[in-house]
């Protein structure tokens, strides 16, 4: 699925966003590098990164964009919104009230985004089961109400990371 391509028939943006620590700029890197650093820092403002992927015979170029958590860290919100396509919406299956956000994020997204925005449910860490706060019914049962797509990833296995970016990409298209 992966190429080197001459020639991008689409550019997507994709916001990722949830609390602080629960592996947005890991998932990304691992997504984009295939990398992962254990000892990784709170993003300050934003970053993205790229990822060009060929879905269904097309060239697409993925604009992954990545902010910080915690308020006092974030990028002005509409712009950091504009645009995108998609969004990875992740909280840490280890903390409760990472969980217990995402009904906030989703209430930011539906404010800031574009109505018609892809967005997927990431549960972040599943290599760590058995810190597991967060059953996955639980967010089955929140995404199928809220009607989100739902993965549960391991930014430091890689567990289910393309998968899910991948699944959301597809949907984009
Ligand atoms: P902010 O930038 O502050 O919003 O945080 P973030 O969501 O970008 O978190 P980040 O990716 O920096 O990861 C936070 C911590 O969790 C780091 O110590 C990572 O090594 C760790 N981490 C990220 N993903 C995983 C994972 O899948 N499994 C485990 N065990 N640790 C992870
Ligand atoms: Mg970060």
């Amino acid at each position: 699925q992966e190429s080197v391509p001459e020639k991008i028939d689409y550019v997507f943006k994709v916001v990722v966003i949830g609390d602080s620590a629960v592996g947005k700029s890991q998932l990304l890197s691992r997504f984009a590098k295939n990398e992962f650093c254990i000892d990784s820092k709170s993003t300050i403002g934003v970053e993205f990164q790229t990822r060009t992927v060929t879905i269904k015979g097309k060239v697409i170029k993925a604009q992954i964009w990545d902010t910080a958590g915690q308020e006092r860290y974030r990028a002005v919100t509409s712009a950091y919104y504009r645009g995108a396509l998609g969004a990875m919406l992740v909280y840490d299956i280890t903390k409760r009230p990472s969980f217990d956000h995402v009904a906030r994020w989703v209430e930011e997204l539906r404010a800031h985004a574009d109505n018609s925005i892809v967005i997927t449910l990431i549960g972040n860490k599943a290599d760590l089961v058995d810190q597991r706060a967060v059953p996955t019914e639980d967010a089955i049962e929140f995404a199928e109400n809220q009607g989100l797509f739902f993965s549960e990833t391991s930014a430091l296995s890689g567990g289910n990371v393309d998968t899910a970016f991948f699944r959301l990409l597809e949907e984009i298209y």
